[in-house]
C-alpha cells in the first residue's frame, strides 16, 4: 500500500543517472582536454587516464544503473572518438554507441544522449575551438552524421551540455588565466591555440552568439535525422541571490550574462535541461562569491550546501522558458555518503509543490552514476552514487544508491 506520507511524483516522471564521457570513459586521446590535462604545468591536478573505464564497462554500469530500479541513463556521445580528424567519422566509434544504446534498451533504460559535454576534438581547438566561428557548422555536421547513425534508438537528446556555463563563469575562468601565466602558456602550446578555444575558458568575446547558433543548427540537425526524438540544450543555473539590497543590480547583471540569452534561445526547444548544485550569493559589481558565507555547510567543492536550489531553480527556468523541463545534473560531493542521501531527499521534497504550480517537469537524473573525472580537480570529488577503485575500477554500490532506487521504483519521496 502506498504510505500516505510519501510525495507522488507524475505518472511517468523519469528517474535515472548523468554522467559525460571524458569524465568517465577514459583514454580520450583524441580530446582537446586528454591535451591540457598533458601539458607541463597544467590548470588540470592530474590526467583523467582511464577514468572508470566505462569505455569497455558500459555493459555493468547500465547493468547496476537498471538493477537500482533507474530508468533512464544520460551519457555523452564524444566527438573527439566519432570524428578525431575533420571529415573523418570512426564507424567503429559509432557502433561503439549503437551498443551502449542497445544496453540501454535491454535493460528498459531509456537512452538520454548529449552530442557535446565540454570536450572538443583536438582539430578543432587547434583552429581556436569554442572562440572560433567554424565551430558552429563543424559541430552541427558531427551532430547530423551522428543522429543519423544513431537517434533512431535515442529517447531524448541534449545539444551543447551546459551551454551557458563559459559565460557564468567568465570572470572567474579569466582571473584563474591571469593568475597562471605558466599554464596557460603551457595550455596554448599544447592546444596550438589559446586556452579559450577549451569550453571553460571560452565565455564572453561573441561566445553566447556563437553557442545559441551552434545549439540551433545542431538541434535542426538531430531532428530532421531523428524527427522522434525531443531535442534541448541543458543549463548550468545555480540559485542566485543577491548578498544584500544594495546588490539588486548587480545580480540582473549577472542573470543578463548567464542565463538570459540562453532562456531566450530554450524558448524554441523541446525541453530546458536544467543543472543546479548549489545556491550563490552575488556581489553588486554583479560577481558571484567565491566562497558559500561563514558557518554554513558546504560540499567538497565547496559548495554550500543547498539542496533546495533546485526548486527554486526550476520555478525560475520554468517561469523564463515556459518549457517543459527535465532536471538533467542534480548531485553532491561528498566523501560521507549519508549527506548525498539526505541532499537527494531534501532536494527531491521541495520539488513536490511544483507540479501544483504548473511547472511540467517530466524527470530527473542525478549527477553522477559513478565517482569519476571532476575536471581541473581530478579524482579527489565524489559525486557517484557508486564508488570507484581507482586501482582495480571495482564498483561500490552506496546506500545513497539504493535509496535513489527506492524512490524511483515508488514514484514518490
Ligand atoms: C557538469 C559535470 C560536472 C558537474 C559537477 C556540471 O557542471 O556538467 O560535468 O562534473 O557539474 O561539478
Amino acid at each position: 500500500m502506498a504510505n500516505p506520507q510519501r510525495f507522488a511524483f507524475p505518472p511517468d516522471f523519469i528517474w535515472g543517472a548523468a554522467a559525460a564521457a571524458h569524465q568517465v570513459e577514459g583514454a580520450n586521446w583524441a580530446s582537446d582536454c586528454w591535451a591540457l590535462e598533458h601539458a607541463r604545468p597544467s590548470f588540470f591536478a592530474e590526467p583523467s587516464a582511464d577514468a572508470c573505464d566505462h569505455l569497455n564497462r558500459y555493459t555493468d554500469d547500465i547493468a547496476l544503473l537498471a538493477g537500482l530500479g533507474l530508468k533512464a541513463w544520460r551519457f555523452s556521445i564524444e566527438w573527439a572518438r566519432v570524428e578525431p580528424e575533420e571529415g573523418a567519422f570512426s564507424q567503429a566509434a559509432f557502433d561503439h554507441y549503437a551498443r551502449v544504446i542497445d544496453c540501454c534498451l535491454a535493460h528498459d533504460v531509456a537512452p538520454i544522449a548529449t552530442f557535446h559535454h565540454f570536450t572538443n576534438p583536438r582539430w578543432v581547438a587547434r583552429d581556436g575551438g569554442w572562440a572560433d566561428d567554424r565551430i558552429v557548422d563543424r559541430f552541427a555536421r558531427y551532430c547530423a552524421r551522428t543522429a543519423e547513425a544513431l537517434g533512431a534508438g535515442l529517447a531524448w537528446a541534449c545539444t551543447i551540455n551546459e551551454v551557458n556555463i563559459p559565460d557564468a563563469i567568465a570572470g572567474q575562468m579569466r582571473r584563474v588565466a591571469e593568475k597562471f601565466p605558466d599554464q596557460a602558456a603551457a595550455a596554448h602550446a599544447a592546444l596550438g591555440a589559446p586556452v579559450q578555444a577549451f569550453f571553460l575558458f571560452a565565455g564572453g568575446d561573441g561566445y553566447a552568439r556563437r553557442a545559441i547558433e551552434a545549439h540551433f543548427k545542431a538541434r535542426d540537425a538531430i531532428k530532421s535525422a531523428a524527427p522522434h526524438v525531443p531535442v534541448g540544450m541543458t543549463l548550468s543555473i545555480q540559485h542566485n541571490v543577491a548578498e544584500n539590497d544594495a546588490a539588486a543590480d548587480g545580480l540582473a547583471a549577472y542573470r543578463r550574462q548567464a542565463y538570459a540569452p540562453y532562456y531566450e534561445a530554450a524558448r524554441a526547444d523541446d525541453f530546458l535541461g536544467v543543472q543546479t548544485y548549489t545556491r550563490q550569493l552575488i556581489d553588486a559589481t554583479g560577481r558571484p562569491h567565491r566562497r558559500p558565507p561563514e558557518g554554513v555547510e558546504v560540499t567538497q567543492m565547496g559548495y554550500e550546501y543547498r539542496p533546495d536550489a533546485l526548486a527554486a531553480v526550476c520555478r525560475e527556468a520554468w517561469a523564463a522558458t515556459q518549457r517543459p523541463l527535465f532536471v538533467t545534473e542534480n548531485g553532491i560531493a561528498a566523501a560521507d555518503d549519508a549527506r548525498r542521501a539526505a541532499f537527494i531527499r531534501e532536494a527531491l521534497t521541495a520539488l513536490h509543490p511544483l507540479s501544483a504550480e504548473g511547472v511540467d517537469l517530466r524527470g530527473y537524473l542525478y549527477w553522477s552514476l559513478l565517482d569519476n573525472f571532476e575536471w581541473l580537480y581530478g579524482y579527489r570529488m565524489q559525486f557517484g552514487l557508486i564508488g570507484v577503485d581507482r586501482a582495480t575500477q571495482a564498483r561500490a554500490i552506496k546506500r545513497s544508491a539504493v535509496m535513489l532506487g527506492e524512490i524511483a521504483r515508488a514514484n514518490a519521496v
